[in-house]
This record gives structure tokens, C-alpha cells and sequence, in this order.
């Protein structure tokens, strides 16, 4: 098989890329009165405006062909069947599975009942909670849930909590805490009472460092007031390691399952979904993951061609490959959605940051690009300057909403909606067009300089424009939506590894680190000053030292 870079496709796009280098998108436009509605999309509630990408028909041409060379199609009927596509872990990648329903196309069958085991497991549960059958010490009803998780087992639901916070129930909060500061615990717990705090445990090893230290301290914040068996009654778990879940004294009626076929990044319609479903009930919950399941019908069933996430992901190649964008800015105009750019951020870098192949043989081309974010109009009055002026261009996905919806609280009828969607279309369009210097010169006449004045200012006012982007619209945001932009991205995500050939699902990167740190910390707990034989550099060694004087009051001594 050619590699990528010498395969008949990519070479056609190299060479298409050469040709167009020099149209800009203001030409693109001019020249074409249907690129809207040639490169625009609407699934189920998702629109998709591709238009102010550096495309013309015949890149979208060739990139369907370079799909096709990839096998995508192969590919994609391999995710869905259960197949080891996870090669380096020998695993399937089965996320569609768990939010199928009986008569789809999932292959594995018995993966698929077990979803659905856990799926009514998790919807009785929140709504046992809910209706407070399931509740605190004393039958306290739960006014809290406290969730410990970290990475995938944090960022989807920490994400969808908050974009759908006013389907919430109003009576009971879900707080996260991640990482390993004690003071993101003190703000996680302030307030809460243990006798009407749940506390969720989320991992799907059931050993990362973080969520376990948080969950052996919350186990004894809960047990310090309430006695240790109670302690257990208010703990519930999420994990694919029961016996670990079990031998903590979590009892089995409150462990939820996931299984080793469910990647962390990809497990938000998973029981990872718990806290989702303690928010916004059983039955919103249902409605995410029929959002999620039109998705994977539409990604499943609609040819390339009308296929959103498909055409999300080739955009991204050719963006990345062919026109050495190295970042994508991920810019949500709906406060709710704050979260999605560090979801989306773990999505698609942990999944398709790496160097090497699925074989293990170094990349020529692809990999993630370096994905950042946060939620308009703040993004404008911070990184948005380097994305107008920066010498280095990137790409920009922004993601709206139309309608505030039914629930979408205290800015519902006033005229907020309509002045985030002016500055998002403003930032599109201004990133599209730019303000060549003749428009520059116009501006400043108007603004009031006068004579030769404007030559000195001109460079200043001027936009190179050219800057591609997505926009992303939605005509709500409701647990519906939700769902098909989660798999909108998760199968965006996997389409990009295809072309590049990256196994999407492992993570070996973050594993040197963790190592590191279980090495280091026996050091820096150790009352020696030195610490035990040193065997880091000296770097490593000399931070070491300094840590730990300070920790003893001493100013550390270093030989100069
Ligand atoms: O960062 C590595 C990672 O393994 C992620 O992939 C995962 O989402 C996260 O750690 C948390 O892992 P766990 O759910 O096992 O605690």
C-alpha cells in the first residue's frame, strides 16, 4: 500500500493546493453566487456553513477521493460492527452501541444489551434520586451530587452539565472536582452537607491517581460526619474495574459499568453520562442519546458527499495538510457551551496527537492540530487579535445557537441571542474577507485622518483576511442537539484518524508522565533533605531540592 504522502490522492491535492495557494476567499465567493448552498448542510437540528474554507469543488472532490483511497467507508462499518479497531489495545471502539436502540446496525449484539443494561440502570437511579427513593442519611433527599473523575470521565459530562443547565432540576446540584488540589475540593464541597451529598465516583480504571485521592478523601469527609457505613450508602461509581469498585466498599446496586470497548474521550453516552442524568433526569438523558443515534445514522448511512461529520473532518485535513494551518480555535457563542472547546480539546488531541501510525511507522503528514478555545464574545477580546493579525493563521470552528429555546433563562426575550450571533457572523466574516489596505485607507478617512496620515496607520488597519472557518448552528441547544454535536465531533475525530491512519482510540503519551510522577513523589514526601539516590537530572534533581527546603522552612543552598 502507498503511504499517504505518495498516494495518488494526496499527491492531486498537493498539487490542487500549489494551484489555488493564491485565491482568496473574497474571489471564491465573488465567483461562485451558490457556495452557501453548495457548501452548507442541515442534519436533524445541525447546520453546518463550510463556505469560508479555502475550498473550491474540486478540492472537495479530491478530498472524497482521498476518503475513499483511506476506506473510509471499510472503516466505518468496522467501528460499527464491534471490530478491533483499538489495535494497540486489541479492542473495539464501540461508543454507537451504547446508544443504539434494538434494530440498529451495531454488530455486536451482546455489547449492545449491556449498554442498554446500564443505560436503564443509570436512568433508574437518577430518577430513584430525583424523587428521593434513593436517598441521604436519615432519608435526607440528595441535594448534591459531588462527581471525582478526571480526563474523559470529566470534561464530557462537566461539559454537557453545564450546556444543559436550565433543563436541570433546580433542587440539586452537580459539582465536579478534578485534579489533585486540595482547594478545587474545598470549592467542590463548599456549602454542601454530607447528610444530602452523593458522591460520584467516575473511573474507568478505577486507579487514576487524582480521582482515587479525591474519592479516599471524600470517603472520609462523608465518613467523619456520617460513620463509615454510611459513607459507602452515599458513594456511586462509574468504572469498567468492578472488583476495584467493590474491594473500595462501593456496593454493587451503585456501581455503574463501562467496559474496556468504551474510550474515556468517548464514553459521555456511557454511564460516564451519570452526572448528566442526575441533572437533567431520565428521560433528557434519553433525548441526549437520540441525538447522539441520529448522528451515527446520518455518519453511518449518508454518502460521503452529504456526510457532516466527513466533510467536518476532510475540511480539517485540508486545512491542516494542504494549507499548514497548525491550530484550530474553537469558539462556542452560547455561555453554556464554555466547556466544549476543553472537551472537544481533549477529543481530538489526546485521540490524534501522536507521530506514528496505526503500525507503529513515524506520520509524513497529520496528527492533531493544537485545538484551544473559549466562548464568544470573551474570545474576541482575547486571542481573537492574533487570529485577525497573527502571522500564523489557523482555523476557527464557531459554534451557535439560533433559537435561546424554552429554558434558556434570564436573557430570554431581550436581545442578547441576536448580538451574540451579529458578533459570531461579524468574527466569520471578518476572518473571511479581511480589509485590504484600499478599505483601510476608507476607514481612516472616515474615522477622521486627514492628508498622508493614513499611510502611517494603514498597516495597522489592515486584515489579510483569507482565514478559513466552520459555523457551526444549532437550532437550540437541547439534550437533542447536544447529543448530535457530541457525535458530530466524535466521528469527525475518527474520519481524520482514518485519513491519517492513527489509531484515534489509545493514549500511550500521558503514561511517561504519570511514571515520572510516581517515581518523584517518594522524593519529595522522604524526610531526607537529599532525598533517596538521585537518578533525575539535574533539573529535576535541583526543583527537588528546592521543594523540599521550602517545605522545611530552609532556603535551599545551591552550589553556584
Ligand atoms: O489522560 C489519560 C486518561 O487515561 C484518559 O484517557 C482518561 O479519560 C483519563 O485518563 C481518566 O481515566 P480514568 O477514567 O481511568 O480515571
Amino acid at each position: 500500500m502507498a503511504s499517504l504522502n505518495s498516494s495518488p490522492a494526496w499527491k492531486a491535492l498537493k498539487t490542487h493546493a500549489g494551484k489555488t495557494a493564491t485565491a482568496h476567499l473574497r474571489q471564491l465567493f465573488a465567483a461562485d453566487p451558490k457556495r452557501f448552498r453548495r457548501f452548507s448542510l442541515a442534519v436533524g437540528s445541525l447546520f453546518l456553513d463550510y463556505s469560508k474554507n479555502r475550498i473550491t469543488p474540486e478540492t472537495l472532490r479530491l478530498l472524497m477521493r482521498l476518503a475513499r483511497e483511506a476506506d473510509i467507508a471499510g472503516w466505518r462499518r468496522r467501528l460499527f460492527k464491534g471490530e478491533a479497531v483499538n489495535v494497540s489495545e486489541g479492542r473495539a471502539a464501540l461508543h454507537v452501541a451504547l446508544r443504539a436502540r434494538p434494530g440498529d446496525r451495531i454488530g455486536d449484539r451482546g455489547a449492545f444489551a449491556r449498554g442498554l443494561r446500564e443505560r436503564r440502570r443509570v436512568k433508574r437511579f437518577a430518577d430513584d434520586v430525583a424523587a428521593g427513593r434513593r436517598a441521604g442519611a436519615g432519608g435526607r433527599p440528595f441535594r448534591a451530587a459531588v462527581v471525582l473523575g478526571i480526563g474523559g470521565s470529566h470534561l464530557g459530562p462537566a461539559m454537557a452539565v453545564a450546556a444543559l443547565a436550565p433543563y436541570r432540576r433546580p433542587d440539586f446540584d452537580v459539582r465536579f472536582v478534578s485534579g489533585m488540589d486540595s482547594a478545587a475540593l474545598s470549592r467542590g464541597l463548599d456549602g454542601l452537607e454530607p447528610a444530602a451529598t452523593l458522591v460520584v465516583v467516575a473511573s474507568k480504571t478505577f486507579a487514576t491517581e487524582e480521582t482515587m485521592v479525591n474519592a479516599r478523601a471524600l470517603r472520609a469527609w462523608l465518613a467523619k460526619a456520617l460513620g463509615e457505613r454510611q459513607a459507602l450508602k452515599q458513594m456511586a461509581a462509574v468504572s469498567a474495574d468492578t472488583a476495584a469498585v467493590d474491594r473500595f466498599g462501593i456496593a454493587c446496586d451503585d456501581t455503574f459499568q463501562i467496559w474496556d470497548w468504551v474510550g474515556g474521550r468517548f464514553s459521555l453516552t456511557s454511564a460516564m453520562g451519570l452526572p448528566l442524568a442526575l441533572a437533567i433526569g431520565g428521560k433528557r438523558f434519553e433525548e441526549f442519546l437520540d441525538g447522539a443515534r441520529a448522528i451515527d445514522r446520518h455518519f453511518l448511512a449518508a454518502p460521503l458527499e452529504r456526510n457532516m461529520p466527513a466533510i467536518l473532518a476532510l475540511v480539517g485535513v485540508w486545512n491542516a495538510d494542504f494549507l499548514s494551518l497548525p491550530g484550530l480555535a474553537v469558539v462556542p457563542y452560547d455561555d453554556r457551551l464554555r466547556h466544549f472547546p476543553a472537551y472537544l480539546q481533549q477529543l481530538e488531541m489526546e485521540s490524534n496527537g501522536k507521530s506514528v501510525d496505526r503500525l507503529g511507522q513515524p506520520l509524513e503528514s497529520g496528527g492533531a492540530p493544537i485545538v484551544f478555545g473559549g466562548p464568544g464574545t470573551g474570545a474576541q477580546h482575547a486571542f481573537f487579535q492574533a487570529l485577525h493579525q497573527g502571522r500564523q493563521p489557523i482555523a476557527a470552528d464557531f459554534i451557535a445557537v439560533a433559537e435561546d429555546g424554552p429554558a434558556a433563562g434570564f436573557h430570554s426575550g431581550g436581545d442578547h441571542r441576536q448580538r451574540l450571533n451579529a458578533n459570531m457572523l461579524a468574527q466569520a466574516e471578518a476572518l473571511m474577507a479581511g480589509r485590504p489596505i484600499a478599505e483601510a485607507k476608507k476607514a481612516l478617512r472616515a474615522a477622521g485622518v486627514k492628508g498622508a496620515g493614513w499611510k502611517w496607520l494603514a498597516p495597522h488597519w489592515t486584515f489579510a483576511g483569507n482565514r478559513p472557518s466552520n459555523v457551526i448552528l444549532l437550532d437550540r441547544l437541547d439534550p437533542f442537539a447536544l447529543g448530535q454535536l457530541v457525535a458530530l465531533y466524535e466521528h469527525k475525530v475518527f474520519v481524520e484518524a482514518v485519513i491519517w491512519g492513527i489509531n484515534p482510540f489509545d493514549q500511550w503519551g500521558v503514561e511517561l508522565g504519570k511514571e515520572l510522577a510516581a517515581g518523584i513523589l517518594p522524593a519529595l514526601k522522604s524526610k531526607a533533605p537529599k532525598g533517596r539516590k538521585a537518578t533525575h537530572d539535574a533539573s529535576t534533581a535541583g526543583l527537588i531540592r528546592r521543594l523540599k527546603a521550602k517545605k522545611r522552612g530552609r532556603r535551599p543552598r545551591e552550589k553556584r
